[in-house]
């Protein structure tokens, strides 16, 4: 049994993605949610926990019949060629999610259909007359306090007022409810300035009861009871995260594992939906709530978020696929992760991604690895070597140092914060860098006398990128892994993470490639220019 406190086998974890609204034009910011989440699945995996890591698609809605009138396609031919562009996509990011689900998927729907009516037959959703302002691109609908210039708050275009029949869902009933829950619940949803946002915005005003059927909408689930209504896009994508376990279906066994969720993350814009209305449905269910709603910053270019309209005017390529097929996933991950600060917006542009690549990947962790490996060559035959009376100060400070920043990286997963946790993996590679400065080996491998110095300061260097690689591994899956695999490391977990010496004296470890060629700049910007 191990006595790692950030070791814990079998705890259940429970992380999703917001399901993505069809787009043939995917952009590197729509990868941003996945690849934290992968980020954070894989970690959590490493702990030993037994996670369940759900993605999927929120296809129904107006803005599909639009998309499908104009293409001249079936609403599944047009959504199935998009959904397999996202599964590509995810894969060459290497997303490791456990489940795809999509809304147009036939116990989704069922399920859906059945949450409806049994929140109409509780009382919770009855039936009226709808006049508001709706947003079509949002599907959104706004009260007119919301707006900004008279324009939709998200995406700033224009609302039109539309009125109809139409059922309500009482989340009126729900304001003191949701204020009771962040109080009693501090860290439910995160970061904490979402909180402000939602109560002043939101809770203080008073919750309205939101229209949750459209008559003129006809591409979504129709409500069973009453089929010319179709129900709303936000009732029928909100309970992905429970009917993807089976809530309302012939077989609920996931849904008893893994609910409630360990973590909700999304976009800051859609904070509301997740941290007021989902919270208010789940009450009304009589199920649990999430543990976490966690709403994450924007990839910002041009001073603005980055979004699909937005992405087709830009002049720099900024597509997932032409970046990670030229540059790595893992360098994608890697800028994304990195220069975004956890919690709030970053900027992006190709030019952070080739310095970061050049800076940090091969010349901070690459370098590290590739020296170290070509030293061991040349002095020990590739052989781990054995450390023995190694009274080095400079050793006692990098051990000191890995110690203490692999600590660090697991308090900071604790808040999925993954840009400090990552920040804290690369200290651990400068510290190595430095050592090899400070301790100078291919000196000690002139003087014979040193020649057990110099094991030492080799051991300690494999130990070192060991353990740095193995924290890396959830964030950078590729690079870590070869470097792992050279190691003989495979399957590998945190369970021993905290002892510096797990390596086996006397292993050959295996030959590595470079992890990361230096680019030139200047011609990979021209490259990348349209
Ligand atoms: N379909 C809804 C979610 C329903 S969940 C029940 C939706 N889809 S989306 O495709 O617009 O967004 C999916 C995720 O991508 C969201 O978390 C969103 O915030 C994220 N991003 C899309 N563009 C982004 C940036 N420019 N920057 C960071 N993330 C952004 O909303």
């Amino acid at each position: 049994m191990s006595d790692n406190i950030y070791y814990n086998k079998g705890e259940k974890f429970y992380i999703t993605t917001p399901i993505y609204y069809p787009s043939n034009k995917l952009h590197l910011g729509n990868c941003y949610t996945n690849v934290i989440c992968d980020a954070i699945a894989r970690f959590v995996r490493k702990q030993g926990k037994d996670v369940f890591y759900l993605t999927g698609t929120d296809e129904h809605g107006q803005k599909v019949s639009q998309a499908v009138a104009n293409a001249g396609k079936t609403e599944m031919e047009y959504l199935d060629e998009i959904i397999e562009g996202y599964k590509k996509l995810w894969e060459l990011l290497n997303i490791s999610y456990d489940k795809f689900i999509r809304t147009t998927d036939d116990y989704h729907v069922v399920a859906v259909q059945k949450i409806f009516r049994e929140l109409y037959d509780k009382g919770y959703i009855y039936k009226g007359e709808y006049k508001g302002l709706y947003c079509t691109p949002c599907e959104s609908f706004w009260t007119e306090s919301q707006l900004v210039d008279g324009k939709c708050p998200d995406c700033g275009r224009p609302v039109s007022v539309q009125s109809e029949e139409a059922y309500f869902f009482k989340l009126s009933a729900f304001t003191d409810k949701i204020l009771k829950l962040y109080k009693d619940n501090p860290k439910f949803l995160q970061p904490e300035a979402r909180v402000n946002e939602m109560v002043n915005n939101f809770l203080k005003p008073g919750l309205e009861d939101l229209c949750v059927s459209r008559t003129s909408v006809k591409w979504g689930v129709p409500v069973d009871f009453d089929p010319k209504h179709t129900v709303y896009v936000w009732i029928d994508a909100l309970p992905n995260y429970i009917t993807a376990l089976g809530y309302k279906g012939e077989d609920d066994s996931l849904l008893q594992k893994y609910w409630p969720a360990d973590v909700h993350m999304m976009g800051k814009e859609i904070v509301r939906f997740h941290a007021i209305i989902w919270p208010a449905i789940l009450m009304a269910l009589d199920l649990p709530l999430p543990k976490k709603v966690f709403g994450h910053g924007w990839l910002i270019f041009g001073g603005g978020k980055l979004s699909k309209s937005k992405a087709d005017g830009i002049k720099d390529c900024i597509d997932p696929y032409i970046l990670a097929s030229n540059y790595s996933a893992d360098a994608v991950r890697y800028v994304l992760l990195r220069e975004i600060p956890f919690g709030s917006d970053g900027n992006y542009t190709n030019e952070i991604l080739l310095n970061r690549f050049n800076s940090d990947l091969s010349n901070n962790y690459g370098n590290l690895v590739s020296r170290t490996f070509s030293m061991l060559k040349k002095y020990f035959g590739s052989i781990v070597p054995e450390v023995k009376n190694d009274d080095l100060e400079a050793s006692k400070e990098l051990k000191t140092v890995v110690l203490d920043e692999t600590k660090k990286v697991f308090e900071y997963m604790k808040n999925y914060d993954v840009t400090k946790a990552l920040a804290s993996i690369f200290n651990i590679f400068s510290q190595a860098n430095k050592y090899i400065e400070k301790t100078e080996p291919f000196s000690m491998a002139k003087d014979e006398s040193k020649k057990q110095a110099l094991a030492n300061v080799m051991r300690n260097l494999l130990e070192t990128i060991r353990i740095g690689s193995s924290l890396l591994q959830p964030f950078l899956p590729e690079c870590a892994e070869k470097t792992l695999n050279a190691l003989g490391i495979t399957n590998d977990t945190y369970e021993n993470i905290l002892d510096f010496y797990a390596l086996k004296a006397g292993e050959q470890i295996s030959p590595l490639g470079i992890l990361f060629p230096r680019l030139d700049i200047a011609v990979e910007l021209e490259k990348l220019r349209k």
